[in-house]
């Protein structure tokens, strides 16, 4: 890891994905999440205060113990056991079968390998549903339904910024 993914891309990550049309679209979907939840590429933590009290048990995973330690600075206040993993999507460590709800927001772009991570979620997952993030140039729809996802509500737009950057997929997806 070079300094730079040390020393400044967490805190321009965290910087970036505080804005505030992110900010309204997290209030949206992270509250539809229930049960035992794996939130994907968790980041510096920025979904964890829209989750509901329907939520009994939060797994959250990143691979930058950076990002990790600020989302940790949050958990104190959250009602639910949360337990933050430094793994990455590729490779999870939770048993199969073993996830109610997968949150997932603009971290599909950024995982170096999103066939396997969707594979790998496929395995974790009871039946519930998967929340989709956004991605520059990467079909997000034709990665889930290649991965074996059914997609049962899909809305795509651009978010408020320059327009190479804020196409956004939204929706859920079942197993
Ligand atoms: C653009 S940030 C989004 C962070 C957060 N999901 C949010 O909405 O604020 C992308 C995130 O994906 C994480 N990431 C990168 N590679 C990953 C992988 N292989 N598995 C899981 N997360 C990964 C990054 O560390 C980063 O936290």
């Amino acid at each position: 890891m070079g300094l730079y993914s040390k020393l400044v891309l967490p805190y321009l990550t965290d910087f970036a994905m505080r804005d505030k049309a992110a900010t309204a679209r997290r209030s949206e979907l992270v509250p539809g999440a229930d049960g035992v939840v794996l939130e994907i590429g968790i980041g510096s933590g920025l979904n964890l205060p829209f989750y509901s009290s329907a939520v009994t048990h939060l797994y959250a995973v990143d691979p930058s113990p950076e990002l990790l330690a600020m989302t940790r600075k949050k958990v104190e206040r959250m009602t639910f056991p949360v337990e933050l993993r430094c793994e990455s999507a590729e490779r999870l460590s939770l048993d199969g079968r073993s996830v109610d709800t997968i949150v997932m927001t603009w971290a599909l772009c950024t995982i170096p390998n999103p066939a396997r991570a969707l594979r790998e979620m496929r395995r974790v997952l009871i039946w519930n549903r998967v929340t989709g993030g956004c991605n520059l140039n990467r079909k997000i729809d034709d990665l889930l339904t290649s991965s074996g996802f059914n997609i049962v509500d899909l809305r795509t737009n651009y978010l408020p910024g320059p327009r190479p950057l804020t196409y956004t997929y939204e929706g859920c997806a079942v197993h």
